[in-house]
């Protein structure tokens, strides 16, 4: 493990502009944000900054804009929720970076809090460019990365923007840095890792390599979609990701040749559209209008078997659509077998991701696990062994 630059505690930053960067990457549905996990573990470090008089910048990010103003992605409603926890007004900026958002900076009375728009409004963000970041510099004095759910980007506001300021890690990273560390270091076998969500662009590459740690692989949601697909199933209108064939006949071949057990759905339900009853059907029963929305009863049969023979289990994405409780019964029993074999079979548990993390705290089961990142994609690929970009940023030479 590398040096990462921590902040000194005594350190005096009355009066300093601190550009925190944090993910506010949250479920909202109508401008109404429907999960509030990611923000709340980021007060106590915005708490502690207003104990010292800083004044606060924050940088964030919400969706995958791609570089364009989308309006349903603004930040605004965060800044109210904000508010809202710490008791005092937080100054909403409709921009990321100009000499209007330094002047502002400058003028943030100690204490007090300024937040600015989607960074990912910019393209320049996901490019890592030099100028964008050197730009970002320019609004605070130090800088402060307690983005631990981004960290595997290379982007400016994580990567780039540490070579122009002084750049420190946050407590809250550190924290959850260390903690999948000591769970997964030495990690109990049999080890299972279930693998499913709507995120699935960067997770099938990670997968190959998760082959190799672990003995049995359960794949859900959209992911196992696409492995639906490629066994020639029809999968009707449900999503899924093209041009995977050879990844996934590698993914295939690799966890034969490394023994690992990767778990498919056997039986799903399906629906014709999310406000419709769902039916259960065997995989050979699916129509071509037919979304697949959850797992089905025997599929879930097989994933608890594996549980029940796992000493640890790593969870990042939900089984279904889980925000609509006609189809979040597949998400809701692996919480629950989850928790429960944590608490009577000393089963270690980990469960990452902000939409996995959504999905237990509405079935009440957070407390069954014992630990919960903030991080998805982070989370799994600090599991494959890599070094993230973001924490890399932060080594001290
Ligand atoms: C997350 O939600 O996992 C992080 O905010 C990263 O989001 P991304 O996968 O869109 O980069």
């Amino acid at each position: 493990m590398v040096k990462i630059n921590k902040l000194d505690e005594n350190i005096d930053i009355e009066g300093k502009r601190v550009l925190l960067r944090v993910d506010f990457n949250v479920p909202i549905n109508d401008g109404a944000i429907t999960e509030n996990s990611r923000i709340e573990k980021v007060l106590p470090t915005i708490k502690s900054l207003i104990n010292k008089k800083a004044k606060i910048i924050i940088i964030a990010h919400l969706g995958r804009p791609k570089g364009k103003i989308v309006p349903e992605l603004t930040l605004k409603p965060i800044a109210k929720k904000l508010s809202n926890y710490l008791n005092q007004d937080v100054v909403f900026l409709n921009e990321s970076i100009g000499s209007l958002v330094i002047q502002n900076s400058k003028k943030i009375p100690n204490g007090k809090i300024m937040l600015l728009e989607n960074i990912r409004f910019y393209k320049e963000e996901e490019l890592n460019s030099v100028s964008f970041a050197k730009e970002l510099s320019k609004i605070g004095d130090i800088y402060i990365n307690e983005a631990f759910p981004c960290s595997h980007r290379t982007h400016a506001s994580v990567c780039e923007i540490t070579k122009h300021i002084d750049s420190f890690a946050g407590k809250q990273l550190l924290e959850e840095i260390s903690a999948i560390k000591m769970l997964t270091d030495n990690a109990k076998k049999p080890i299972t890792c279930i693998l499913g969500g709507s995120k699935i662009s960067t997770k099938s590459g990670i997968l190959i390599n998760l082959i190799k740690k672990m003995q049995n692989i359960i794949i859900v949601g959209a992911m196992a979609n696409t492995f639906l697909k490629y066994k020639n199933y029809n999968i009707g209108q449900s999503i899924f990701e093209k041009n995977q064939e050879n990844l996934i006949k590698n993914i295939i071949q690799e966890s034969k040749k490394n023994n690992c057990n990767l778990v498919l759905p056997e039986d799903v339900i399906t629906s014709k559209n999310h406000n419709s009853k769902g039916v259960l059907k065997r995989l050979d029963q699916i129509n071509d209008n037919d979304l697949i929305l959850d797992l089905g009863e025997k599929t879930l049969q097989n994933i608890f078997k594996v549980i029940d023979k796992s000493k640890t289990v790593l969870w990042n994405g939900p089984a279904g659509y889980f925000e609509i409780d006609e189809f979040s019964i597949g998400s809701k029993k692996i919480a629950n077998k989850i928790s429960d074999n944590t608490k009577t079979k000393s089963l270690i548990s980990i469960a990452g991701g902000g939409d996995t993390i959504a999905a237990i705290n509405k079935f009440k089961c957070s407390n069954g696990f014992t630990y919960l990142s903030s991080a998805g994609g982070a989370f799994l690929e600090f599991l494959e062994g890599k070094m993230l970009p973001g924490i890399k940023a932060l080594e001290i030479n």
